[in-house]
């Protein structure tokens, strides 16, 4: 595995695997690295000829205040799984050379950013937006691999891809949990014991919809105000709890196949997310 934080580098080594014939594939992360990103990176390495995992803590996508500096980092630790992972080019750009000093640019993905998330944390997708689109200029790969956790941030995404023209694949993988149920997520290292113990109830909330909807119940007030319930009654504060059409993140008349209920909610200083999709497609 090679390993560099210079473009240079790694647009010699891109272009260097192109000659070889090999196609490009590419997953974005922030690092601290988990199952749900290796289960990325295996899904890549399956498709693709040669495979980039880039790491880098996008300043950009969090606001004053958020846990920037407190993010976890692993770097060593990282470094081993891509290794064992069958990684080829490890990418983790410094800051100061990813934003230029006097970076002006944002890119405002509308629609699919009004609710959820983004309007919770209103610089979070523009600074998601500009991170995503320079890495994919910089790495240009053939497909680029997203996990379904994030779920407005796939849909995001799929729109920049769509409305910017870039000629990359997107492939979203499926949310990987521990045995407990929680999604995993670099920021579960925050959660104390008991913490944790309460944050489950968001995974069980979300399946009890996903039940619900399966048993017949087609209407998204129903399910989000249950869900809310659900969630309030295990001591959990909710930011939302939406039902969704995954693509447009807009609410659907009547829950169909597609329709997803995402939530997000804190535990202490801990702010969690997670999503389920309440139909699949028959
Ligand atoms: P990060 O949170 O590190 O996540 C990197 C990728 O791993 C994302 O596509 C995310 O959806 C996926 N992922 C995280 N937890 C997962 C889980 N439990 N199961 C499946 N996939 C999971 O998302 C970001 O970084 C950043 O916003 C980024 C796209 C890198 C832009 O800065």
């Amino acid at each position: 595995m090679e390993e560099t934080r210079e473009l240079g580098r790694l647009r010699g080594l891109v272009a260097a695997a192109r000659a070889r014939g090999l196609s490009v594939g590419f997953v974005p992360t922030m690092g601290a690295l988990h199952e749900g990103h290796l289960s990325l990176v295996r899904r890549a390495r399956s498709v693709s000829g040669f495979v980039v995992v880039s790491i880098f803590v996008n300043p950009a996508q969090f606001a004053p205040g958020e846990d920037f500096e407190r993010y976890p980092r692993s770097p060593e630790q990282d470094t081993a799984l891509c290794e064992a992972a069958g990684v080829d080019l490890l990418y983790a750009p410094d800051a100061p050379d990813f934003y230029p000093r006097d970076f002006a640019t944002s890119i405002r993905v509308a629609g699919v950013t009004e609710g959820g998330e983004g309007a919770i944390r209103p610089g979070h997708f523009p600074g998601v937006a500009a991170a995503v689109a320079k890495l994919f200029l910089r790495v240009q790969p053939d497909m680029a691999f997203f996990g379904r956790k994030d779920l407005q941030q796939v849909a995001v995404v799929r729109r920049l891809i769509r409305d910017l023209d870039f000629p990359v694949e997107l492939v979203v993988g499926e949310t990987v949990r521990d045995a407990d149920g929680l999604a995993l997520s670099s920021r579960n290292a925050y959660l104390s014991p008991e913490d944790r113990r309460l944050a489950l109830a968001l995974p069980r909330s979300l399946s009890a919809a996903k039940a619900r909807a399966e048993r017949g119940e087609r209407d998204p007030r129903a399910l989000e105000t249950a869900t809310r319930k659900d969630l309030e009654e295990a001591g959990l504060s909710v930011d939302y709890a939406d039902v969704v059409d995954a693509a447009t993140m807009r609410r659907p008349a009547r829950v169909e196949p597609g329709t997803a209920l995402a939530a997000a909610v804190r535990v202490g200083k801990t702010r969690l997310i997670d999503n389920v999709l309440l139909l699949e497609a028959p």
